[in-house]
């Protein structure tokens, strides 16, 4: 039986039915006074509203049930017993215990692996302070100026996320240090850069979990033969230069990386899951030691009330639930995370990685093909920035689509320039009216108008459906701890709802298939008589070959 088959599913699809399909929001507020009251939940600094999603109270009580006979608790104890619950893999997942505070331990299948966290976020630290106090001398003896992240995918869109929305939280020692994140295969974003930077005052980091990432290990090679320019040691180019962050330390030191510049972390930690690695020292050079720990004590804080808290309060639970209703009940095609904040300008980005890459998956834990649908289309952009960009299609299209609107609530108290802080302030009033605007005329459609500007919208084009259900998160403010909240309560948003659909959210093979593709066609462009066996390819390959020749 699967579990569209089972019980609860069952159950649900029969709620729908009898129930919600013939509501809209507009009744199901009618029907409940305390709607707002019973349909939204908090967390120190953090309220989640899930008023505006098209359900009510039994729904909950279903969605949990679903839950619960998925074997929900059991799964969540074993993902923080570090059991191997990427199945084919054959590994645990212990982000979380990257961010366990010291003196409490984590097994990995068994093994201890506190003290190797602390000791590898002990040596980062080191490295820190010794960039932070300008004792880090490129080849010349200058201090480094400038850090460039060479990584991509998880080692790339986490901590180059994490440092735009806390540049703010700047640290004193890092005023002069510029962090640059570089990751596109075609060297578009390193050739620029390199245009603006000095050999004597760089250093790259090479962030790779694999430490063989095509991508990334072809950026570092033309970073290096940047560098040989001007340095001709090359035991000096690499241990001023370099530093590596990766599970694989046989490669880094095959690379060059000196080893007491190798970074470690493990092979229990996914890529999308590894910003609270050793891949996150880009945002410990950014924030100190002291913010990357706050941070992680911020998902720290959320992992405990994950892991204790009962599913009908519980955000990351309920935040899954109501995504799981959205797209497997209510037929939602897409989702749309929506930051009512410049600062949060690349959480859709990681999240998109985060949450299609994790759940992206057709294959039950079995190997059995899934008979129902699994992580929708994720995308997002700034909300305000987005407002004049795609919601047009989410109020007028043709496709169902919840959002995610996400907005901290307190600005601009303190460290604006000289004359702006009264009218930014006023700028994020501006900002939270139309985060709370646009959710509005999602659930209200044309009714948020009162009844005498409706009947003057006479056109069809001019009316707006509504009953398009969206979640709102309200951050009290963003700072470090508060960032490390929101990216713990969706990493286990992503966890449970792989549990509800039996998969693995660990792995990735869906990928693999590219890569090595892309090696053999690599080959074909490099001998022009090469022949796949199919004619779109070869023709491609022809009118390159011929422009090449040309
Ligand atoms: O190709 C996908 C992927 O494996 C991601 O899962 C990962 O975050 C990214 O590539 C980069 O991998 P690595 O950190 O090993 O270079």
């Amino acid at each position: 039986m699967t579990v569209k088959q089972s019980p609860a599913w069952q159950a649900l699809e029969q709620h729908y039915r009898a129930q919600i399909s013939n509501l809209d929001l507009r009744q199901l507020f009618d029907q409940q006074a305390d709607r707002f009251s019973s349909l939204s939940f908090q967390q120190p600094g953090l309220l989640l509203d899930l008023s505006k999603q098209r359900l009510n109270q039994q729904t909950l009580r279903l969605l949990i049930q679903l839950a619960e006979q998925q074997g929900l608790d059991s799964w969540t104890k074993r993902l923080f017993d570090g059991e191997a619950v990427n199945s084919s893999e054959g590994r645990a997942a212990l982000h979380t215990a990257l961010r366990a505070p010291r003196g409490r331990d984590n097994l990995a299948e068994g093994v201890s692996v506190t003290a190797d966290v602390h000791a590898n976020l002990d040596k980062m630290a080191g490295l820190v302070e010794k960039i932070h106090n300008r004792q880090w001398r490129g080849f010349s003896g200058k201090p480094i100026t400038d850090v460039v992240n060479l990584g991509v995918g998880g080692s790339d869109l986490g901590p180059q996320m994490v440092c735009h929305a806390l540049e703010e939280f700047r640290v004193e020692a890092a005023a002069d240090l510029r962090i640059h994140f570089v990751s596109s295969i075609d060297g578009s974003q390193l050739a620029e850069l390199l245009k603006h930077l000095n050999q004597e005052t760089t250093l790259f980091i090479l962030s790779s979990k694999s430490f063989t990432t095509i991508d990334t290990l072809a950026n570092a090679d033309t970073a290096r033969g940047w560098l040989e320019e001007k340095i001709d040691n090359p035991a000096i180019l690499l241990r001023q230069h370099f530093i590596g962050s990766s599970a694989n330390p046989q490669k880094m030191s095959e690379w060059g990386i000196d080893p007491a510049n190798q970074l470690q972390f493990w092979d229990w930690v996914g890529g999308r899951y590894s910003l609270w690695s050793v891949i996150g020292l880009p945002i410990a050079l950014l924030v100190g030691m002291t913010g990357f720990r706050q941070l992680l004590g911020g998902a720290h804080q959320m992992d405990q009330h994950f892991q204790t808290t009962p599913a009908a309060t519980n955000l990351p639970v309920l935040l899954a639930l109501v995504g799981i209703w959205n797209h497997n009940f209510l037929g939602s095609r897409g989702h749309a995370v929506l930051p009512y904040d410049g600062r949060l300008k690349y959480f859709p980005h990681y999240l998109t990685q985060l949450e299609m890459e994790s759940n992206g998956k057709s294959v039950n834990r079995d190997g059995d093909r899934v008979d129902y649908d699994t992580c929708p289309i994720i995308w997002g952009e700034v909300g305000p920035n987005a407002q004049h960009a795609f919601y047009q299609l989410l109020h007028q299209g043709t496709q169902p689509v919840s959002c995610d609107f996400i907005a901290p609530v307190l600005r601009y108290r303190e460290n604006t320039a000289e004359g702006t802080g009264e009218t930014l302030r006023q700028q994020q009033s501006l900002t939270l009216a139309n985060c709370l605007a646009q959710s509005r005329v999602l659930m209200l459609g044309d009714h948020a108008l009162s009844d005498q500007e409706r009947r003057k919208l006479t056109r069809n084009d001019q009316r707006y459906p509504g009953n398009q259900p969206s979640s709102t998160l309200l951050l009290q403010e963003l700072s470090p701890f508060s960032l490390g909240q929101l990216l713990a309560l969706y990493e286990h948003k992503v966890f449970v709802q792989s549990v509800i659909w039996e998969i693995n959210p660990f792995d990735q093979w869906g990928v693999e298939l590219g890569k090595q593709i892309a090696n053999k066609t690599r080959s074909a462009i490099d001998q022009p008589d090469y022949r796949f066996d199919e004619s779109s390819t070869d023709g491609l390959l022809d009118f390159i070959g011929q422009i090449q020749a040309d």
